[in-house]
């Protein structure tokens, strides 16, 4: 119907705003992505702009994935879904975002990996899955410096534990898309992998970097 349809254009509109992007532009005149690994998130932001500005793009893309998983509360109100579906429309939603940020529409459809705005999804739809992924994430960081291993850990968890009864959504396609967006953030990251592999991937030290 219409208002789905506003609902997932809303969705891919919001994590299509390529925070990265336009806050190293506006504020440093820098386009990230042509920095540091390249990718417009905010691991990079941090990596080329500093503490501060990598944590403000962060906040901002978890922000716009645990928003566009908000939209389905207006699809509830105008009652175009039922309270059963709920769950599976966030995630839909929530799914769109993260596409939006990975192709952005408003930056030449190179943005990020999607892994800050994934996390702000899960935050709207699972709570405490999201914190255990959290967890996870900053416990592999925390050990191995490497940003992308706690992101491609994480990813790989999130499906995994919507398959254990405590979580389990009620229905099935819920899984399918858990599995479908742990995949499409770890395939994201397919040229961190081959660096890892080959050792070359770039450490990120939280405390040491210079705050710009
Ligand atoms: O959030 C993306 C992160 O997992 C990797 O970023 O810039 O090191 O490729 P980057």
């Amino acid at each position: 119907t219409f208002y789905i349809a506003v609902a997932c254009a809303m969705a891919y509109l919001l994590g299509s705003i390529p925070t990265a992007v336009w806050f190293g532009k506006r504020f440093y005149g820098v386009d990230v992505r042509e920095h540091g690994s390249g990718n417009a998130g905010a691991t990079n932001t941090f990596r080329v702009l500093g503490k501060k500005a990598g944590a403000i793009v962060f906040v901002i893309d978890v922000i716009k994935g645990f928003a566009s998983t908000m939209i389905a509360y207006f699809l509830l109100e105008k009652q175009v879904i039922s309270s059963e579906n709920f769950m599976l429309y966030q995630l839909l939603l929530g799914v769109l975002a993260v596409l939006g940020h990975i192709f952005p529409v408003f930056a030449g459809f190179r943005g990020g990996k999607g892994v800050a705005t994934s996390l702000g999804m899960v935050l709207g739809v699972y709570p405490a899955v999201a914190a255990l992924c959290f967890g996870v994430f900053v416990l592999v960081f925390g050990v191995s410096n490497y940003v992308s291993l706690g992101s491609i850990t994480a990813a790989t968890l999130f499906p995994l534990l919507l398959l254990l009864p405590a979580f389990k959504p009620e229905n099935p396609l819920a899984t399918v898309g858990g599995f479908i967006l742990g995949a499409t953030v770890v395939a994201m990251h397919h040229k961190n992998i081959k660096k890892l592999i080959k050792g070359e991937e770039s450490k990120t030290f939280l405390f040491r970097s210079k705050d710009k």
